[in-house]
């Protein structure tokens, strides 16, 4: 989930809770009796078809997250049955929300080991890309990370950062961090790289395109690089950053970002395609395909 950018609900946000109350954190009962015949279907389907790509492309801690929280591909999820196996190996648990939600109350819930999970899933004729994040991004993308402890760890300090980051005025700060890894972060291991980021594990085509493609750069994992980093809601990632381990990633966002987010403020903000001295070059993209205006 994006967190930035100012609060507009879709309309297909609308459409979908059209009756449906939440509370004043946001959260709701997931309303099992809206899923239709074809709602499962499709779930199903995203699944199958995600499922044919990720062994060899996800990394293995994704693979142990989904098998042990034990997410079925026969019909779309039911959060109580996963938050059972969720809470006994993280203490995490997912709690329904309508879509995308105000910054201070994602950050509040993920602080407190709650992971926020649009309760709707995309249409058939939307199966490909849908822009807002649905069940099947915030669920099959995010969620079995949240059974490795380590990870579940990053998720949290992320959300009280994010709470202090707010009084701070450096959002748009964190919000590259959480978008270059949590969202779209790749991982270094022995047998090649390896995707872990949602955004990433939940399409079809960047699941390909991040590890295969010659477009795009890949560059190693630095925090202050990242958080000067603009990147694309519309296209493809132009920059993909790789981490060693998620320990690495733990470990260099452990401190207090107040100095760094101020000694940043004089620094220029880079394009999302840019590469600059002191990067660790893994691959230098050779840009095709890219739109260079509409950096976020
Ligand atoms: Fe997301």
């Amino acid at each position: 989930m994006d967190t930035h950018q100012p609060y507009i609900i879709p309309d297909i946000t609308i459409r979908k809770n059209d009756g449906l109350a939440h509370a004043a954190d946001y959260t709701m009962p997931q309303p099992l009796d809206r899923y239709t015949a074809d709602d499962h279907a499709v779930w199903c389907l995203l699944y199958e078809r995600q499922m044919a790509l990720l062994p060899g492309r996800v990394c293995d801690e994704f693979l142990v997250g989904l098998a042990q929280i034990e997410l079925a591909c026969d019909r779309v999820p039911i959060f109580e049955e996963l938050n059972v196996r969720l809470r006994a190996a993280t203490g995490w648990q997912i709690v329904a929300v309508h879509g995308l939600i105000p910054d201070d109350v994602f950050f509040e819930h993920l602080a407190n080991r709650r992971f926020p999970v649009t309760w709707w899933l995309r249409e058939r004729h939307q199966i490909d890309y849908l822009q807002e994040p649905d069940i099947f991004h915030d669920l099959f993308g995010h969620v079995p990370l949240l059974m490795n402890p380590v990870f579940a760890d990053y998720l949290q300090a992320y959300g009280r950062g994010g709470m202090k980051a707010k009084a701070l005025g450096a959002l748009p700060m964190l919000a590259r961090l959480y978008w270059y890894t949590v969202e779209f972060g790749l991982l270094k291991t022995a047998e090649g790289l390896r995707i872990y980021g949602a955004g990433i594990v939940s399409s079809k085509s960047e699941s390909i395109h991040s590890l295969e493609s010659t477009s795009p750069n890949r560059v190693g994992f630095d925090l202050e690089r990242i958080m000067r980093t603009r990147y694309r809601i519309d296209t493809f990632q132009q920059t993909y950053f790789v981490i060693d381990s998620f320990e690495q990633l733990f470990t260099a966002t452990a401190p207090d970002f107040t100095t760094i987010y101020q000694s940043l403020l004089s620094q220029p903000v880079l394009g999302a395609g840019a590469l600059t001295e002191g990067d660790c070059i893994l691959q230098r993209g050779d840009q095709q395909g890219w739109v260079v205006t509409g950096d976020v």
